[in-house]
């Protein structure tokens, strides 16, 4: 599905990390696969180098990151020949104009209009003064898209703040706030999971669904990012918009179409349900916690005060575990369990929907060892999948039952390698379907949860951190967070380096 309107893709921040690991890597594989328009060329803007340096720094970041591996010397000559480089302050409207006579000269002898993409992988401090420059060198016309990195904004009166700026600039319909997870193929396979199969949705509610847990675990701690993380947290970081994200495509009604409006409206319904957590509860429902030294898969980790770039006495939290509820037909009373935190003993992101028990056991006690109702487990990463545990016959001549697993596993049923979340999100931005990305509603709903958490703490920082160690599942305190409503966190499998 090649792309026809030609393209400008200029990239804020274009020797930066996320430009070196993800964008230019995404970009290349889209081209390579015949996606990007066969007219486009990717405009890089950074500071203290020139058009040599960057091409160098792309094919490092190919050779480097790109998913199929070092390119040949031919598509390296002939991707690269689409690379053009401004060396510039972002703020400075002299960039901005030159911008605008690079892309018009880029743009000069075809009849039909450009598409010109705008991407800001910058510090969130700048979006607004580059959103404001780009309109005032004329950049903001109808066929000029704005694509925004999170966070957007700190919480719910900055984020407010910063649209209302930006829709001074850019109609809403042109901007695009990106959540990486929404890109992910495991993650857009939860609607045709729930909406392109009969078989669950009857029973997709809180009279067979006992709970539903959302789990993303990672294994490494802040790495570069100290400072950026000092400022964030993971609440800000990873709550306000994977995991809330995540929420909403189990719990949405189902939309009338794929449209993007629709589909996020009904997202919208989700995050507008959600239960506002009591202030003086909070206790009840949320817990942090920051990692302390430990071992992740058998190697020592410093803790987080010991991170490069972090306050020795820092009250960060990089983990968090919280109870939501969503008030309305379908879930009420249904908790929700989320948890998220960084040197945990494994990485995994997981959704798992636990069914209630069957209404009348009919089979005696000791026929099952283990009676364990049914749960429907969906494996964004690693291991893509979705798995049903459900209750089989023993063989044998006695009735004895055990615990089997149905599997669907990405790997065995399709060949082709899935696209980076990137390569999608970026692929969509110029086809401007805005599904997967987050509308100002999205984000004022998302922020209007987290705000009162994050005040809370700020008011009263935690006594305890660190609390976890490395390589743990996190505090006691997320523990009995949930053994307090009598269930217990989903086992996560600990797949240890094999020993040398
Ligand atoms: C980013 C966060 O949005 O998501 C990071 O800023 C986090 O802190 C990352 O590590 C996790 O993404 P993924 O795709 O590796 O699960």
């Amino acid at each position: 599905m090649q792309l026809h309107e030609p393209a400008i893709i200029t990239i804020f921040g274009a020797l930066g990390d996320l430009s070196k690991r993800k964008l230019l890597p995404a970009l290349f594989n889209l081209w390579h696969e015949k996606m990007l328009p066969e007219q486009f060329y990717i405009l890089g803007l950074g500071r203290g180098s020139t058009l040599d340096g960057f091409v160098e720094y792309a094919r490092a970041s190919l050779n480097e990151f790109s998913r199929r591996g070092v390119p040949t010397e031919e598509e390296w000559t002939q991707f690269s020949a689409h690379l053009r480089y401004l060396d510039g302050s972002f703020e400075d409207p002299t960039l901005h104009a030159a911008i605008s006579t690079e892309t018009s000269e880029l743009m000069k002898g075809t009849s039909v209009p450009w598409v010109r993409m705008f991407y800001l992988s910058t510090p969130p401090s700048l979006i607004e003064v580059i959103a404001q420059q780009l309109h005032a060198a004329g950049l903001s016309g109808p066929k000029d898209r704005l694509v925004i990195e999170k966070p957007f904004g700190r919480d719910l009166e900055s984020a407010t703040k910063l649209n209302t700026s930006l829709l001074n600039y850019f109609d809403e319909d042109r901007i695009y706030r990106i959540d990486h997870y929404l890109g992910k193929e495991t993650v857009q396979n939860i609607l045709a999971f729930r909406f392109a199969n009969a078989m669950y949705e009857p029973i997709w509610k809180r009279g067979y669904i006992d709970h539903v847990q959302i789990t993303v675990s990672e294994e490494v701690g802040v790495e570069t990012r100290g400072k950026f993380y000092e400022s964030a947290g993971a609440l800000r970081d990873m709550i306000q918009n994977h995991l809330l994200q995540l929420l909403c495509m189990v719990a949405m009604e189902p939309p009338i179409s794929l449209d993007a409006d629709e589909v996020r409206n009904k997202k919208v319904d989700v995050l507008k349900a959600l239960r506002p957590i009591p202030p003086d509860e909070l206790y009840r429902f949320v817990v942090r916690g920051q990692y302390g030294p430990g071992y992740v898969k058998g190697q020592v980790v410093r803790g987080y005060r010991q991170e490069d770039n972090v306050d020795p006495n820092s009250s960060t939290e990089t983990f968090v575990a919280l109870k939501l509820y969503v008030d309305n037909w379908r879930w009420q009373d249904v908790p929700f369990y989320l948890r998220t935190g960084k040197r945990m003993a494994a990485k995994a992101s997981k959704i798992s929907i636990q069914f209630r028990p069957v209404p009348h056991q009919m089979f005696p006690e000791k026929t099952s060892d283990h009676w364990e109702p049914n749960r429907l487990t969906i494996n964004i990463q690693p291991e893509e999948g979705i798995t049903v545990r459900i209750q089989a016959k023993q063989p044998g001549q006695k009735m004895k039952l055990r615990t089997v697993n149905m599997d669907f596993d990405y790997d065995l049923s399709f060949t082709a390698e899935p696209p980076e979340a990137y390569e999608t999100l970026l692929y969509d931005v110029l086809e401007a379907d805005g599904t997967l990305f987050m509308r100002s509603d999205q984000e004022h709903y998302a922020w209007s949860v987290v705000t009162p958490i994050l005040e809370a703490w700020e008011n009263s920082p935690s006594q305890d951190f660190p609390n976890y160690a490395a390589g743990s599942w996190g505090p006691e305190a997320a523990e009995a967070l949930i053994a307090r409503d009598g269930r217990s966190w989903h086992a996560i499998p600990v797949i240890l380096p094999p020993a040398t």
